[in-house]
């Protein structure tokens, strides 16, 4: 694979006179990808059925001449407001019952039928007419479902799907939908909450307290299979009329639907990557950390999305936009430090990306990204990002041609899990997403670089460690294939909890073959009451109290047991802070043979299979292993075949060896 860049374009925004240079100067920094078309359905169709494509022609066109490859988008996730006259009931519900409005985008409802139907022609009208066009080198259905809480509605046609769906999950014998199969698999015996039929069963919204977690779960798988349906049905458009890849681009830290089951009807993966709007946003992080990283993102929030989106998309992974300056929509938006977008750049390379494309070409001067950079001011001048992109683009001319190798160490990440977690959490910000991200963190700041799998992965060949925190639902086919792995595995806090729909089965979890452990009693614990483990580090948030007749490896100080092992298998009944994981992790590495490297905050390392890379997202020197990593800084290192080996990269020194 070698790598490329590119950049996000809207030529709709600017005159059709300043297009030829646009696409000589994104040529000339060294783009060769361009994505174009995803918010551009009034211009397409300014009336329904009143189609305008000849300016799209003549900016592929435009674009294509230059030597670019163009990606085009699917304008499905912003519907021009004539489609609300014709569909008033297509807006998303909210979960305090109120329609969402006309103003901004993704203002649609996923399961609603005639959105769809609308969805479909528009798509089929593109990829008729451009399916062929030699231009055309990926589509990227709609753009970042999930985006702006936009996954659950609360309306009559998400009621009416759900209740559809409903019906082909718990069938009776004769095959239909049997209601007493619900009551029974929910436990809706429990406070008198049985149903008669189907159609008495609304959506979890506005009940009085908790809904029943198996309502809420089922309501998270549904609208995920929603999610799943809607971009299929594009994808299916697509397939028949034209022969390049399809992809879409996710967002950061979005669970509401499951990436796998969308990315399995897609070529690549997409997403887009904003660190510093996600440092402020969507980390989790002392404001002291917050500070101390604000012009540089956390250093593993992007890594984790790299190898969970490469996993999504079996291999094949853009970014499909990166941050090229200052952002518009976080509580704070700090430009980043010079020499970042280039590092960010890099690590995506590092971590199996095929393309870096840059939103936008051009700051736009008017509306709600007004104050978001581009590659471009407003005034068409360079900006900062520009001059940090044609460096990349000549350090990746140089670069080797690379292939994917398998990490030494595995996660499993299941959005199941998250959904059944945020159905029933039971302790204030006990979330999936970042329990697994802590576990992530403590493995990266020992130097591992790590894959992350599906809950459907069974293959675990030439893993030495494989890592499955709160997995709530676990088959018995994963357990025995996990049982059978030839790496260290640990399983837990939580995993295999629950069976079918949030039933907590007997024997008690985790029920693991040869593993004598028994979760006898949860709780969870408030932030200021931290648990100290005998050998150092605490638990925090959640803790289980195991019982068997397994060995204890991690005690509590008073001695009870928090990680029990038999064989390869390891249960690790509570939640740790990153002292205790780390120091845990270290043994297990260790004992697998893994090479562990005691990272210093800021920088972290990722390995190909023919280079290790090395990143300093701090501003202050480190030394690791005899080397220097100044400040803001990547290292490339050859590790097959070549002597000569480092390569540094970093904004004060250009491509040179060491
Ligand atoms: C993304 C989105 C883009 C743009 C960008 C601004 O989430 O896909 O259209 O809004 O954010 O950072």
């Amino acid at each position: 694979m070698k790598r490329a860049l590119g950049v996000c374009y809207y030529p709709e925004h600017w005159p059709q006179e300043v297009w030829a240079d646009d696409a000589r100067r994104m040529a000339e920094a060294g783009l060769t990808w361009v994505r174009i078309g995803e918010f551009a359905w009034s211009r397409l169709e300014p009336r329904p059925g009143e189609l305008r494509f000849g300016w799209l022609d003549a900016a592929i066109d435009t674009l294509g001449a230059a030597g670019l490859k163009v990606v085009l988008g699917t304008p499905t996730a912003t519907p021009p407001r004539w489609m609300l006259s014709r569909h008033p009931d297509m807006l998303a519900v909210d979960a305090g019952g109120r329609p969402r409005g006309f103003g901004s985008r993704r203002h649609y409802d996923f399961s609603h039928q005639g959105y769809r139907r609308e969805c479909a022609r528009i798509v089929t009208l593109l990829a008729d007419r451009y399916g062929r066009n030699p231009h055309i080198a990926a589509w990227q259905t709609d753009n970042e479902y999930g985006c702006h809480d936009t996954v659950h509605s609360y309306s009559a046609a998400a009621c009416d799907a759900f209740r559809r769906w409903l019906r082909a999950r718990y069938p009776g014998k004769g095959g239909d939908g049997d209601i007493e199969v619900l009551n029974g698999a929910w436990g809706n015996v429990f406070w008198s909450m049985d149903y008669r039929s189907f159609d008495e069963i609304g959506l979890p919204n506005l009940t009085v307290t908790q809904p029943n977690p198996a309502h809420s779960l089922d309501f998270r798988r549904f609208a995920s299979d929603e999610v799943a349906a809607f971009n299929r049905l594009q994808v299916d458009i697509l397939r028949a009329r034209s022969d390049v890849p399809i992809a879409h681009n996710y967002m950061g830290r979005v669970t509401g639907f499951d990436h796998f089951a969308v990315g399995e009807a897609l070529d690549i993966a997409g997403w887009d990557s904003y660190p510093l709007g996600f440092l402020e946003e969507r980390v989790e992080a002392t404001p002291a950390c917050k500070r101390r990283f604000a012009r540089q993102g956390n250093p593993d929030f992007q890594a984790f999305h790299h190898d969970l989106y490469r996993a999504v998309g079996r291999g094949r992974l853009w970014i499909m936009e990166q941050q090229p300056g200052p952002v518009n929509w976080a509580p704070y938006n700090p430009a980043p430090l010079p020499g970042m977008v280039r590092l960010w750049s890099w690590e995506a390379f590092a971590h199996g990306a095929e393309v870096v494309s840059y939103f936008r070409w051009r700051q736009t001067a008017q509306a709600q990204e007004q104050m978001h950079s581009g590659l471009l001011r407003p005034d068409s001048a360079d900006a900062p990002g520009l001059a940090e992109v044609r460096q990349i683009a000549t350090e990746i001319a140089a670069a080797p041609v690379v292939a994917a190798a398998r990490a030494p160490v595995a996660i499993l990440f299941d959005y199941d899990a998250d959904w059944a977690w945020r159905a029933q959490p039971h302790g204030r910000g006990l979330d999936y997403f970042r329990l697994v991200f802590d576990h992530y963190r403590a493995l990266r700041s020992l130097g591992q670089s790590i894959d992350i799998l599906p809950p459907t992965a069974r293959d675990f060949t030439g893993y030495g460690l494989i890592v499955a925190p709160g997995l709530i639902h676990m088959d018995d086919d994963l357990k025995a294939a996990l049982a059978a792995s030839g790496g260290a595995v640990v399983i837990g806090p939580r995993s295999g909890a629950c069976k079918g729909t949030m039933r907590t089965p007997v024997p008690l979890p985790p029920a693991l073959p040869g593993l004598d452990v028994t979760v006898a009693r949860v709780e969870s614990l408030r932030p200021d009451m931290p648990v100290a483990l005998a050998g150092g580090g605490a638990i925090t948030g959640y803790r289980e109290v195991l019982e068997g007749g397994a060995g204890v490896l991690e005690a509590t100080g008073t001695g009870e047991p928090v990680l029990m092992a038999a064989g390869n298998l390891h249960y690790l009944g509570a939640w740790l802070d990153p002292a205790g994981l780390r120091r845990i992790f270290t043994g297990l590495c260790r004992a697998q043979g893994l090479n562990v490297i005691e990272l210093p905050t800021g920088v972290r390392l990722r390995d190909t299979g023919v280079e290790r890379f090395w990143f300093n997202y701090d501003t202050e020197t480190h030394e690791v292993l005899g080397r220097k990593l100044g400040p803001v800084s990547v290292l490339r290192e050859k590790t097959a075949g070549e002597q000569d080996s480092r390569l540094s990269i970093h904004p004060h020194a250009d491509q040179s060896g060491t």
